[in-house]
């Protein structure tokens, strides 16, 4: 799957794919990331990309122009499944979502950065706006980093262990049961006695309870639609 990616910081996005999973992933040419720098598209000597909002008001937003030129640009040399804005403002991102666009080839995530983007690259290029959470970041970098990690991680052969995505939290809308690694006693905790059974059954039933418990205990509101 690719990712192509418009940002005013292209820096802010190099760590999060240049390590672990996300860099094997592209090593073994799973997943393709392009970060495009807007700044590149900007207006003028010193390549503008922002400016103040008519009507007034605290906050600068990127100017249609150089976005829409991007995009134009992009668009001209590859076909997208879906063009996606993260913003505070979007529609809530879980995990159906991450499993739906998991399947997709290739989409591009436009990201603001400031007060946000010019209204008219949503009406006229937008076709899904995307929220992390119910809290304000500085842009949209850190969203993209989520949005392309948990995507990615569904993309076979991404994970080694081909279950391990399947078992996550929120996958089955439950959250995940606590795991254990060695030492089996740790500062007088024990891990419990079924996971040292070696009785496959009895460890995925207790599993599959201590989601159940765990979720109704901090997550009640995940089972309601279950
Ligand atoms: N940009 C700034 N805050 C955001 C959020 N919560 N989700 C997606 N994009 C954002």
């Amino acid at each position: 799957m690719v990712f192509d990616i418009i940002s005013a910081v292209p820096d802010l996005l190099k760590s999060p794919f240049e390590h672990s999973i996300m860099k094997r992933a592209i090593d073994n040419n799973l997943i393709e990331i392009n970060i495009i720098a807007l700044r590149d598209y900007g207006i003028g000597k010193h390549q503008q990309i922002d400016d103040y909002q008519y009507g007034g008001g605290a906050g600068l937003v990127l100017m249609p122009v150089p976005l829409h030129n991007c995009i134009e640009e992009l668009k001209s040399k590859n076909d997208y499944d879906e063009v996606i804005f993260v913003t505070p403002d979007g529609e809530s991102y879980n995990q159906s979502t991450a499993n739906r666009l998991s399947l997709l080839k290739r989409v591009m995530i436009i990201l603001g950065h400031y007060k946000g983007i010019d209204d008219r690259i949503r009406q006229k290029h937008v076709t899904m706006e995307l929220s992390i959470g119910d809290y304000v970041l500085s842009g949209g970098e850190l969203p993209a980093a989520v949005l392309v990690d948990s995507i990615a991680r569904l993309i076979p052969g991404v994970l080694n262990d081909a279950t391990s995505a399947l078992t996550d939290s929120h996958q089955d809308k439950l959250l995940a049961p606590p795991v254990f690694t060695r030492p089996a006693n740790f500062e007088g905790i024990k891990v419990p006695e079924i996971l040292l059974s070696g009785d496959d059954a009895k460890i995925d039933d207790w599993r599959y309870q201590q989601s159940l418990d765990k979720t109704q205990r901090i997550r009640p509101d995940l089972l309601e639609d279950v």
